[in-house]
Parts: C-alpha cells; sequence; structure tokens
C-alpha cells in the first residue's frame, strides 16, 4: 500500500518570464519561455516522492504528446502508475507568466483533468484503502472531491484538502469533515467571507472554521510560513528567510513534503518546521516541478549552509 494517495490535477506548464505584463493591445517581447510539469495534484505527490514517500496519484491525461511527457514524468519519479488514467482529447494544461519579482500569474485548461470523476475514483478504490493520507486540491470537479472525502471517511483514511485555487462554492459541510484543511489568506477569505489582512482576523476567520468542526487548519503565509490552528490552540510556524525568485508551486511543494513528513510519523509542528523549509528551496529557483529537490539535494543544501 502507497503511504500516501494524491487525487487531484496535472498541467503541461508553458511559462514565459516577463518583464512586464503587456497591456491590452500590446505586443511585447519576453526574455524567456520554460515548458515544465505541474498542476496542483502533481505538484504535491512529486514533492512528497522526491522526499522518499511511495505514492500514488489518480489523475487522468489526455492522450496527446503532453499527456505522454506527463506518463514518463511519473515514472522517472517512482510515482505508482495504477492511479494514472489517459482520457480522450487535450491534457491538462498552464499557461504561466512570471515578473521580475518573482510573483505569477495562473491560466489553467482543465483537459483531461475533466474526466477524473467520482467513477473513476470508484473504479480505483483499492489505491485508496490502506493509505495513511489522502491529499486533495481543488483543479479538479468538486464532486469528485466530495467523493474522495466520503471514500476517506468510509475506509478511515484521513483527508487532507488545500482548496487551491480558491472556490466559492466550495460546501462548508464537506470542509469539516477533513482532519487537515490548508487554505492561504485569500482562499481562507473567499471560503469564509470574513477578512484575512491581519493576523487577528486571520485567526477569527480561522476559528470560525475550527467551530464548524475542521480537525488542523494550516494556513500558509508566504515568506511569514504558516499558522496552525486547532480547537483553543493557534501557533505560528515561522518560514525560512530566502531570496525568492520564482514563487509558482511553492504551496504545492509545502503541501506534498507536509504530507511526507507527517505521514513519516512527524507531529504536525515538526512536519510544517520542515514543510516550510523544504518550499523555501523551490522559491529560490525557477519552475515548479523542476524546483523541487530529492531527499538527498535537500540534505546536500542543508549541510552546506
Ligand atoms: P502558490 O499559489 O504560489 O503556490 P500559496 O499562496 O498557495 O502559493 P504561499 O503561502 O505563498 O502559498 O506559500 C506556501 C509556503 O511556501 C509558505 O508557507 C512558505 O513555507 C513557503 N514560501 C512561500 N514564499 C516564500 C518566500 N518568499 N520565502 C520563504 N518561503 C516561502
Ligand atoms: O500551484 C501552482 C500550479 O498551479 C502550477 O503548477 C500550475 O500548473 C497550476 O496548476
Amino acid at each position: 500500500m502507497a503511504d500516501i494517495t494524491v487525487i487531484g490535477s496535472n498541467m503541461f506548464e508553458l511559462t514565459t518570464y516577463v518583464d512586464r505584463m503587456p497591456v491590452q493591445g500590446e505586443t511585447l517581447e519576453a526574455p524567456e519561455f520554460e515548458m515544465g510539469f505541474g498542476g496542483k495534484g502533481a505538484n504535491q505527490a512529486i514533492a512528497a516522492a522526491r522526499l522518499g514517500s511511495d505514492v500514488n496519484f489518480i489523475t487522468m491525461v489526455g492522450d496527446d504528446s503532453f499527456g505522454e511527457q506527463q506518463l514518463a514524468n511519473y515514472r522517472a519519479n517512482k510515482i505508482r502508475p495504477e492511479g494514472i488514467g489517459v482520457g480522450q482529447g487535450t491534457s491538462g494544461v498552464a499557461p504561466i507568466f512570471v515578473d521580475p519579482t518573482g510573483d505569477n500569474r495562473i491560466l489553467i485548461i482543465k483537459g483531461a483533468n475533466k474526466q477524473l470523476t467520482p467513477a473513476v475514483l470508484d473504479a480505483k478504490v483499492d489505491l485508496i484503502k490502506g493509505s495513511k493520507l489522502i491529499v486533495l486540491q481543488q483543479e479538479i470537479a468538486l464532486e469528485t472531491n466530495y467523493h474522495a472525502i466520503a471514500l476517506g471517511a468510509q475506509y478511515g483514511v484521513p483527508v487532507l484538502l488545500n482548496p487551491a485555487p480558491a472556490n466559492a462554492h466550495l460546501n462548508i459541510e464537506e470542509v469539516s469533515k477533513v482532519a487537515f484543511f490548508t487554505p492561504n489568506e485569500t482562499e481562507l477569505a473567499t471560503l469564509t467571507g470574513m477578512p484575512t489582512d491581519t493576523l487577528d482576523e486571520i485567526k477569527a476567520a480561522a476559528n470560525h472554521l475550527i467551530a464548524l468542526g475542521v480537525g488542523n487548519l494550516i494556513i500558509t503565509l508566504g515568506s511569514k510560513g504558516a499558522l496552525w490552528v486547532t480547537k483553543g490552540h493557534a501557533e505560528i510556524v515561522p518560514g525560512k528567510k530566502v531570496h525568492a525568485i520564482d514563487t509558482t508551486g511553492a504551496g504545492d511543494s509545502f503541501i506534498g513534503s507536509f504530507a511526507h513528513y507527517y505521514t513519516q510519523g512527524e507531529d504536525v509542528a515538526t512536519a510544517l518546521r520542515h514543510a516550510n523549509e523544504y518550499a523555501a528551496v523551490t522559491v529560490t529557483r525557477r519552475g515548479t516541478q523542476k524546483a523541487y529537490p530529492t531527499a538527498e539535494e535537500l540534505a546536500a543544501l542543508k549541510q552546506a549552509e
């Protein structure tokens, strides 16, 4: 049995590094372009696998050349193949624009990810049973995630739901059933309808969800790290100071590495500290998955500090 079952999206990324975004009607030359593998589900699965977790990834690629490249990428990263389906039509694609400060703008075209339905999960339910954690994001249909949450409850597997990208239609009833809910500040505001501009406001919005039944709320705070909230307890786990050049996929590296450390037996606070360290490395490098270190690389980087 795999340690972690990630259920979610994969995207083929087309990343343009811009000096500035063009205005309406303007054609502008950009200095650089790169292709790479991404998608929130895939990123989280790859981060956990590179750290040494045994990972099932339930996803759908298209029957195109991007899909073939995705399959090769999962093989190279030792993701178990059983969960990966080949659907019809184009794979998910993500045009990304990164500015000189490292901030990004992302479009996603779901493509074959739309074919990841509740019925696909039923067909692959044996992969879910016996996992230590199910990891979900929101680049697939909400119904599929709700079904995954129900399967987790049925087979006693805790669920981590990363509500990214934000979706105001996410049913709060479903959120209350998960063991770990991991929004960033913006996603927390979208979901609760409460402001999240200050730490006190973030705590108030978090406690609103805790009162509804969420076990652990982990709010990512960019360079500031993460806030961990449970009933009657709130703790900042500080981020690591680094020079960020590209933050694309930082949240995914944080979630995937947290899932790894937690399922390896670390307590939540320690796993969060290690996830901050892992994600900090990824923002110092360009790209999404290509920025994610293996366990060996991470150890070498720490030794060199
Ligand atoms: P994204 O959508 O860009 O993937 P996000 O909004 O989901 O990110 P963030 O809160 O920006 O998530 O970042 C996730 C984690 O990555 C943080 O909790 C932190 O550990 C790390 N991180 C992000 N930005 C930085 C930074 N500038 N310096 C150090 N660590 C960072
Ligand atoms: O979270 C970053 C990810 O969102 C990128 O990999 C991009 O592909 C989109 O899915």
